[in-house]
């Protein structure tokens, strides 16, 4: 049974895509073991609670440095003792060591086709802004593992949405969700949890 740490930091409908899924069986042989939001009352927490998972809130505006942050924010993802922690969302840059230390064991959901809208400043509704101002008529999701770059690391899994007349980034955004983001993490994860994939030469490969 793989344990899932899942770190979040708003609306958490990724989380709660995965918390279905486990549910209903599109996930099995796994199991989510914690939840870490950066922000306090925000409703990703609310849907921890009503999964009786337990939940906690670390920001880094309660620690006096960034170090200070980082150690708490891997003294609890140690803790937890996870086998995956799945970025669902979160908008914190993690600790390199953390990063080091759980390879090919962390994995994000990123808003775009990577390498398509991605890297430093392409977060959240920036995301789906700037692939309207681009005017592109395909854009999607990726589930990809997390490496010391940003967005860079192998790509588990990737969906393609249309762009559609008249889109604000708002309903852009909805729409790869619905159509990808609920879709693909849920699978990678089940992939994952069932031994479907590893990484070869930093590249995904299913065996
Ligand atoms: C999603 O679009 C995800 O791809 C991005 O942040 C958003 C989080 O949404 N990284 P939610 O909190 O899962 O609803």
């Amino acid at each position: 049974m793989l344990k899932l740490l899942v770190c979040v930091s708003g609306g958490g409908t990724n989380l709660q895509a995965i918390i279905d899924s486990i549910a209903d069986g599109r996930i099995t042989n796994a199991k989510i073991v914690g939840v870490i939001s950066n922000n306090p009352g925000v409703k990703s927490l609310e849907r921890a609670a009503n999964a009786g998972i337990p939940a906690c809130v670390i920001s880094p505006k309660d620690y006096a440095d960034r170090d200070a942050f980082n150690r708490a924010f891997l003294e609890k993802v140690k803790d937890t003792d996870p086998d995956l922690v799945v970025l669902a969302g979160f908008l914190v840059r993690i600790p390199e060591e953390f990063v080091k230390e759980y390879s090919n064991r962390i994995v994000n959901i990123h808003p775009s086709l990577i390498p398509s809208f991605c890297g430093v400043g392409y977060y959240g509704l920036k995301v789906h802004e700037r692939a309207l101002e681009r005017g592109v008529k395909i854009t999607g999701a990726t589930v990809h593992f997390v490496n010391e770059g940003m967005d860079e690391g192998p790509i588990i899994a990737q969906k393609a949405v249309e762009v559609l007349d008249g889109d604000t980034p708002e309903v852009l955004q909805r729409r790869v969700m619905e159509q990808a983001e609920w879709v693909i993490l849920p699978k990678a994860i089940d992939d994952i949890a069932n031994g479907r994939i590893s990484v070869t030469d930093g590249k995904v490969v299913r065996i």
